[in-house]
């Protein structure tokens, strides 16, 4: 932590309410591609349950967690119903089925990490990857449904935040930065953390919604409608939170010592994780407990070189948002 820690804010920042406002209404998809989206569904599903009668298909991801932008790929999942299955095999004949359709550019793609059958469907002009039992992303989606249905300025903010990443080029976690995923948990974190709090800490309280899947225990309050007006005595506005959002990161969080934990609705601490030590590939630079698959740090494809890119970009945003005279613009100005 040092000197900037408790510096205080603009006096004219909500000037920039409207501007980000904007921004976010912009980026926001139409209803018909919500419609375009339930269109290939419906194919995918024709040709899958055709194939494997138990199967089923699941959207994850932007297209299903409410921070998707317009014109975004769409993440769809196929759940076999049993989870000893050869995943390529079931790619390679996923693929092969799709072939036959008039889809375009389907590859199966069996080495990548997480392996994917890829396509195109000429009809709606949507891109979609298709991988087999990833049923933690399908939860952890509606968990960040959940939180965005209680206060919209938890979309406001991510949309802004991811807007700026993908404009600064530090939304490639193969350079070794961060995914947009860990951005809306850094996200919730904030939120959850303000005075008074604007997002409450869902897996903290009565459980209305359990599964397991691959031996994790995911549950948590999900009656979110019953939460409607939860951060109404908070009111900051879009522009201060997107301001203290940097901030914080740029100048208060103390990366040596601290993880951001939703699933706690707290910081803890690396020490009580085991996170203090580079372990294999994972350096622990900047710690985001992962809500259900706690031993994952979603900071982990962070290296010596990209944790600096990172702070010098939380750093250039802090001090945009609390000295130029044109914020917005310069803000996500193409780097
Ligand atoms: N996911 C995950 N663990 C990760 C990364 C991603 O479980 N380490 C899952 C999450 O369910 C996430 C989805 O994969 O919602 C897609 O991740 P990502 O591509 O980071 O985010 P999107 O929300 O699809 O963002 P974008 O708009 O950039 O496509
Ligand atoms: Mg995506």
């Amino acid at each position: 932590r040092n000197h900037r820690s408790h510096i205080e804010c603009r006096g004219d920042i909500n000037r920039l309410n409207a501007h980000f406002l904007e921004i976010y209404e912009s980026l926001i998809p139409p209803e018909e591609e919500k419609e375009k989206q339930k269109q290939l569904m419906a194919l995918l599903n024709k040709h899958v349950t055709n194939e494997w009668p138990k199967a089923q298909l699941f959207l994850y991801g932007s297209c299903a967690n409410s921070f998707g932008f317009r014109k975004s790929d769409i993440d769809v999942c196929l759940a076999m119903g049993d989870a000893d299955v050869d995943k390529s095999e079931i790619l390679l004949k996923l693929a092969d089925i799709l072939k036959s359709d008039n889809l375009e550019n389907v590859q199966a793609l069996t080495r990548a990490r997480v392996p994917i059958v890829k396509l195109m469907d000429p009809i709606t002009g949507i891109s979609c990857d298709i991988c087999v039992n990833n049923m933690l992303a399908v939860v952890n989606t509606k968990l960040l449904l959940d939180y965005s249905k209680i206060d919209v300025r938890l979309r406001q903010l991510a949309f802004i935040v991811k807007h700026w990443a993908k404009s600064r080029g530090v939304n490639e976690t193969y350079q070794g930065t961060l995914s947009s995923y860990a951005y809306v948990l850094m996200c919730i974190h904030f939120l959850q953390q303000r005075t008074p709090s604007i997002l409450p800490c869902l897996q903290g309280m009565e459980v209305t919604y359990k599964v397991n899947v691959d031996n994790v225990e995911c549950c948590y309050f999900d009656q979110v409608e019953k939460l409607q007006g939860f951060g109404s005595r908070n009111g900051e506005s879009i522009a201060q939170l997107v301001w203290a959002f940097f901030n914080y990161w740029a100048y208060c969080h103390d990366y040596t010592n601290d993880v951001i934990s939703i699933r706690m609705g707290s910081l803890i601490s690396k020490r009580e994780k085991d996170w203090t030590r580079r372990i294999g590939n994972d350096r622990h630079l900047i710690c985001i407990e992962d809500p259900f698959e706690v031993s994952h740090d979603l900071g982990r494809v962070v290296d010596k070189r990209s944790i600096r890119v990172l702070r010098e970009e939380f750093e250039r945003a802090a001090e945009i948002l609390q000295y130029d005279p044109n914020p917005c613009v310069k803000l996500f100005e193409p780097y």
